[in-house]
């Protein structure tokens, strides 16, 4: 049996511009199972990061339900949501959005203080083997100046896991990486997700990064346009 653990139904998202409405999504309808990778693709404008926002509590949609771990999202408060987001999500952005004057190590730690579950040794414990997972073990205290851009993601990447959430959300997360940099990062992802069971849900506009999702759902103006299921997923 499938387990679906994100569930988006019908899913409605305008901005105002002025007095006019812009519609950014026209009721999408989405069932991500647990363990699944799903990549979202589509021309520019056509919603992704819409969807991922809206999926990550990030903003609200006008009409439409979404279902996380079995939980209603749309009407959570604030706080309960922050703490969602703390524990079941981890994002992974294009632009690695890193604290600069945290070394690596110290950029992997924070999520972990912020969640206030464990004392500083096991955090410490715990931070050095996510950097050791992400092939980092040599670069704790670079700070992200210090590293390549690969590097700077890989710490992203360990950062986004800092709290073992379920579900990885990336954001064109290789799109400012070289093509051989950009695999790295995707074989890593790749991995976590078959040797942890992470849910991964991905954006990308490369068709050799989508390659590596179970499913391809591409989007168009705001609506499913097609999907595909990939690796006999
Ligand atoms: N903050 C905003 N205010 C007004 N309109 C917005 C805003 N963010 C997005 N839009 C509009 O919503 C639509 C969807 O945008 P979105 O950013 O989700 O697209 P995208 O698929 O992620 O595109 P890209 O591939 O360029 O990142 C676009 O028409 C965009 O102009
Ligand atoms: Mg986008």
């Amino acid at each position: 049996m499938t387990v679906s653990i994100i569930q988006v139904e019908n899913l409605h998202k305008s901005y105002l511009m002025g007095k006019e409405a812009v519609p950014a999504l026209r009721g999408v309808t989405i069932n991500v199972r647990q363990g699944e990778m799903l990549c979202l693709m589509g021309p520019s404008g056509s919603g992704k990061t819409t969807l991922l926002n809206l999926l990550g509590g990030l903003d609200e949609p006008g009409r439409g339900h979404i279902t996380i771990d079995g939980k209603n999202i749309v009407s959570m408060k604030e706080e309960q949501l922050a703490r969602l987001r703390l524990q079941k999500l981890g994002y992974i952005f294009q632009t690695f959005n890193l604290l600069n004057n945290f070394t690596a190590f110290e950029n992997v730690e924070a999520p972990i203080v912020l969640a206030g579950k464990l004392r500083r040794r096991q955090r410490k414990e715990r931070a050095a083997l996510l950097m050791e997972q992400v092939g980092l073990a040599d670069r704790m205290d670079h700070y992200p100046s210090e590293l390549s851009g690969g590097q700077q993601q890989r710490v992203a990447i360990a950062r986004a896991l800092a709290n073992d959430p379920p579900i990885i959300i990336g954001d064109e997360m290789t799109g400012d990486l070289d093509s051989q940099t950009g695999f790295e990062v995707m074989r890593l992802v790749r991995r976590l997700n078959q040797e942890q069971g992470k849910t991964v849900i991905f954006v990308t506009h490369d068709p050799r990064m989508a390659d590596f999702a179970d499913r391809i759902i591409n989007l168009l103006d705001g609506v499913i346009d097609s999907e595909e299921v990939r690796n006999g997923g």
